[in-house]
């Protein structure tokens, strides 16, 4: 009963258009029984969804706005990406974490709005160098699942975590495939806590930092992992082609 595989493409503030056309033109016309989203810069997202139109390729947003709508200058709501035609929202990223003061309860408005307009959450969740050698990890893990996802009524809507060690994002040092696994299996025991094992055994649980095409088949033989969330990788046309095969 393993979880159908799910590949994220996170290009960030990349640009411009005509690159990031070539990063999945070859996805058009091609069938994948795993199912593949990318989450362009939000100004790309209608490009994208035309580029896309005849390929199974999903379209994401990086971030999303804590408010609904009115007098929030430079915001983009859940609303809208859901009318834009997006699928999926990734939350709590690193990266917004570290430097635009994304915390866990801004992360819980964030998917309840995104949950209620009908698009799927992808929260993100990790430790970084200092906590992982201060042993505290799945702490860290504890405090990020339960502050963000604590009471949420999930009626038959879809969530998916993603887990990425911040000290293997960008850095070329992937954690091994046992070493995220454990994680995994850690992080499926707390969303048990949250949801119960039915629920929490299709919740989906990707890894991100520092996939590629060659250590992405070996990460997805893990039996909690079940996508993976790539960053700079997604950018090369081959590399990320490679990993969505391997996720096949
Ligand atoms: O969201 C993607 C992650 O931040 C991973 O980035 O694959 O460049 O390490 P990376």
């Amino acid at each position: 009963n393993k979880r159908v595989p799910i590949v994220i493409a996170n290009w960030k503030l990349n640009g411009g258009i005509d690159l990031l056309c070539t990063s999945v033109a070859a996805f058009i016309g091609k069938h994948f029984s795993a199912k593949i989203a990318i989450c362009p810069p939000y100004l790309y997202l209608r490009d994208m969804l035309n580029f896309l139109q005849h390929s199974e390729i999903m379209i994401g947003t990086q971030n999303v706005s804590k408010y609904e709508s009115g007098a929030y200058t430079g915001e983009t709501s859940a609303q809208m990406i859901k009318e834009a035609g997006g699928s999926l929202c990734l939350i709590g990223h690193s990266e917004r974490r570290q430097m635009f003061h994304e915390n866990d309860p801004s992360c819980k408005i964030k998917v309840t709005r995104v949950l209620n307009s009908g698009l799927m959450p992808v929260l993100c969740v990790g430790e970084n160098l200092q906590q992982r050698e201060a042993g505290i990890t799945n702490d860290v893990l504890f405090r990020q699942l339960h502050d963000a996802l604590d009471g949420l009524d999930l009626g038959d809507k879809r969530i998916a975590v993603a887990y990425e060690p911040v000290w293997a994002i960008g850095t070329g040092k992937a954690a091994t495939p046992e070493e995220a696994q454990l994680v995994h299996e850690y992080i499926r025991s707390e969303l048990t806590v949250l949801f119960g094992k039915e629920r929490a055994e299709s919740i989906h649980i990707l890894y991100g930092g520092s996939v590629n095409k060659n250590n992405a088949y070996e990460l997805l033989s893990q039996t909690d992992i079940d996508g993976l969330l790539v960053g700079g990788a997604s950018l090369d046309p081959e590399h990320f082609m490679q990993i969505c095969l391997h996720a096949n």
